[in-house]
């Protein structure tokens, strides 16, 4: 039971820290092109940031539980000693600061709060580097410096869905179009990124290319179909929905929103199947 409601948190807890995370990077490269959707966008990244701070304690708090086996852990002040003096404590900690500084930092728009809230963007991701097979690794330096590259694209990525939906509905359509536009040349050569990072680090991960054929390796496979999949819709949104967008062709706003929702669901998916693959099997089984 503590482990079954232990990982719906963490992938919950994902989502919404990368939402959170990913409208901070967002609001920082688009926001002088930003008319009627700022406000929106940024109350979604708050409220996501302060969503993410409940989720990201309770699955803390879940820690003792999973440790003693049943929900009693919980109320265990020893297991909650023994959590609270494992590196835990400092992920949960940099998440929970990352998380304040971008609700904070979205509040207003100026120059110092927009570096506040992508500071925090950096603090929530790079909590990632400080527990978890990768710091562990012999290779922890490389592991580390590979993880946050992988992580803030994901946060870049996944954090423009909701605000460019939002500009196709709310921005003119020659403002939205030059949005889709701006971020697509920017992801382009950024989303790619994630595979390497991702390749570079189940090779330093994995003790063979036999330990693909375990439940690890078949998770990480999982993702890698997945961002196949990811990487078919950018492209249908690159070459076919993004200039169908610009001509103001009948439908391609409608068409466009559900791309944008598919990319969601997928992203969220391969968010949920790291969860998994990251509380319950490790590389070198
Ligand atoms: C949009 C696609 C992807 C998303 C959203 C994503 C997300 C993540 C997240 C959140 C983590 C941190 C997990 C943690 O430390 O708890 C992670 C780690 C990792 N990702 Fe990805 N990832 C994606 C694509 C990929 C791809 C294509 C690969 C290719 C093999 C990959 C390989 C890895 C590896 C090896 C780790 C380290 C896991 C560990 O610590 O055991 N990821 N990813």
């Amino acid at each position: 039971m503590p482990d079954i409601l232990s990982v719906i948190l963490r992938a919950l807890s994902f989502i919404l820290l990368f939402q959170a995370a990913g409208v901070a990077i967002y609001i920082a490269l688009f926001r002088r092109r930003l008319d009627r959707s700022q406000g929106a966008v940024r109350r979604i990244g708050q409220a996501a940031a302060l969503a993410g701070v409940v989720l990201v304690a309770g699955h803390y708090a879940l820690e003792a539980a999973r440790l003693a086996g049943d929900m009693s852990g919980v109320w265990d002040p020893t297991l909650q000693e023994m959590v609270w003096h494992s590196p835990s404590r400092a992920a949960l900690l940099c998440r929970l600061l990352g998380l304040l500084l971008i609700a904070v930092g979205l509040q207003v728009g100026s120059n110092r709060s927009t570096i506040v809230a992508v500071g925090g963007a950096v603090l929530a991701t790079g909590a990632f580097t400080l527990m978890g097979h990768t710091s562990v690794n012999v290779h922890r330096a490389a592991l580390a410096t590979l993880l946050l590259l992988h992580l803030l694209i994901v946060a870049f990525w996944f954090g423009a869905l909701i605000p460019l939906y939002l500009a196709s509905l709310r921005e003119t359509p020659a403002r939205a179009s030059d949005l889709v536009e701006r971020f697509t040349a920017v992801a382009t050569w950024l989303v790619p990124v994630i595979l390497l990072a991702g390749v570079a680090m189940a090779a330093l991960l994995l003790p063979n290319l036999a330990a693909l054929r375990q439940p690890y390796g078949r998770l990480l496979i999982a993702k890698v179909i997945g961002f196949a999949l990811l990487m078919g819709l950018a492209a249908a949104n690159r070459w076919r929905l993004g200039p169908a967008l610009a001509q103001r062709t009948t439908g391609s706003e409608r068409r466009f929103r559900r791309s944008l929702a598919a990319e969601y669901v997928l992203i969220a998916a391969i968010l949920t199947i790291t969860a998994i693959m990251t509380s319950f099997f490790s590389p070198k089984a």
